[in-house]
C-alpha cells in the first residue's frame, strides 16, 4: 500500500486520532472479530464500535487476536439510546468496556441526541464524569445539530472533541461543520461513501479515473483533504485495503470543489431532530 502511515488529528484535549478508521455499523458480530483483526493487520489504527451495533465483544476480541497493542489502537464506542440517564449511562459504559475487554475507550460518544426526549445533558454530565475518571481518554457525540452542540457546551464543563455525523458528496453537512470547527470540535464522517450510493456518480466516477483510483478512494479522499475523520466500513478484506490506499495522490483543489458541489443534502440516515427510537 502507498503512502502509509494514516495520519492522527489532534483532539482539542491534545489526544490524537487517526484520520482513518475502519466503521464497523453493521458487521455483524460473527464476522467483526476477523474483520477487525485484518482492518490492524492492514494499517487501521482507529476502530468505531457502538452499543447499538451489538458487536462490542467480536471488536474487542479482534483487537486482542491481531496481535496489536492495545494502545496502538484508537477505540470509540457509544451509549445506546436508552441510557441517557445519569446512571444508566454509567452503567452502560461499564458494560461497554466488559464486552470490549478493555479498560478505558479512547473515544466515548453519545449515539443520538434525542432531542424529544430531551435527556442528552443529562447523558452528558455522565460523560463528562467518565471522562474525568480516565476511562475515557476523550468523550464527543454523534449526530448532534448545532442547537444540541450549543446547550451542552452551555451546561456542560468539557467541550465535546468529536462530532461524528453523516456526512458525504450528498450530505456536504457545510452549516454543522463550520460550528463544528468554531468550537474546535473535529467532524467525524459517518457513512463517508454515502452507503455506496455516491460510487455510481458521474463526476465522481471521472474524478477517480483520471487519478488512476477507485470512486471510493476519490470520495475518501476528498475527506481527507477536508481534514475530517473518516470511519468507511466494509465487509471485504480488499476493499478494506482499498480504502486505506489513500496517501499516495492528491486531488487539486478544482476537483475538490467538483466535488463538494454535488450537495442534495440528502441523508441516507435519520435526520437528528427525528430520530427518537430506545430500542435500536
Ligand atoms: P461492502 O461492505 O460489501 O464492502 P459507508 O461506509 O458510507 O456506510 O459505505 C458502506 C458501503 O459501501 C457498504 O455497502 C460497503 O460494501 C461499500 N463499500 C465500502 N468500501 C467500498 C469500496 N472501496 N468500493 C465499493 N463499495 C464499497
Amino acid at each position: 500500500m502507498s503512502g502509509l502511515p494514516i495520519p492522527n488529528i489532534p483532539l482539542n484535549n491534545g489526544v490524537e486520532i487517526p484520520q482513518l478508521g475502519f466503521g464497523t455499523y453493521k458487521v455483524p458480530k460473527d464476522e467483526a472479530t476477523t474483520l477487525v483483526a485484518r482492518a490492524l493487520e492492514i494499517g487501521y489504527r482507529q476502530v468505531d464500535t457502538a452499543q447499538m451495533y451489538r458487536n462490542e465483544r467480536a471488536v474487542g476480541q479482534g483487537i486482542a487476536a491481531s496481535g496489536v497493542p492495545r494502545a496502538e489502537v484508537f477505540l470509540t464506542t457509544k451509549l445506546n439510546n436508552a441510557f441517557h440517564r445519569h446512571g444508566d449511562a454509567l452503567a452502560a459504559f461499564d458494560r461497554s468496556l466488559t464486552e470490549l475487554g478493555t479498560d478505558y475507550v479512547d473515544l466515548f460518544l453519545i449515539h443520538w441526541p434525542l432531542p424529544a426526549i430531551d435527556l442528552y445533558p443529562e447523558a452528558w454530565g455522565a460523560l463528562e464524569e467518565i471522562y474525568a475518571s480516565g476511562r475515557a481518554r476523550a468523550i464527543g457525540v454523534s449526530n448532534f445539530q448545532p442547537n444540541h452542540l450549543a446547550r451542552i457546551i452551555e451546561t456542560g464543563t468539557v467541550i465535546p472533541a468529536v462530532n461524528q455525523i453523516e456526512v458525504h458528496p450528498y450530505m456536504t453537512q457545510a452549516d454543522v461543520r463550520v460550528v463544528n470547527a468554531a468550537h474546535g470540535i473535529v467532524t467525524q464522517a459517518w457513512s463517508p461513501l454515502g452507503r455506496a450510493a455516491v460510487l455510481d456518480d458521474a463526476v465522481i466516477c471521472g474524478i477517480a479515473a483520471r487519478y488512476g483510483v477507485t470512486p471510493a478512494q476519490a470520495v475518501l479522499r476528498w475527506h481527507i483533504q477536508r481534514g475530517d475523520v473518516i470511519i468507511p466500513k466494509s465487509s471485504s478484506p480488499a476493499r478494506l485495503a482499498q480504502n486505506a490506499d489513500l496517501f499516495g495522490f492528491e486531488l487539486t483543489d478544482d476537483d475538490m470543489a467538483a466535488i463538494t458541489v454535488l450537495n442534495q443534502n440528502r441523508r441516507r440516515g435519520s435526520h437528528p431532530d427525528d430520530e427518537n427510537r430506545l430500542d435500536r
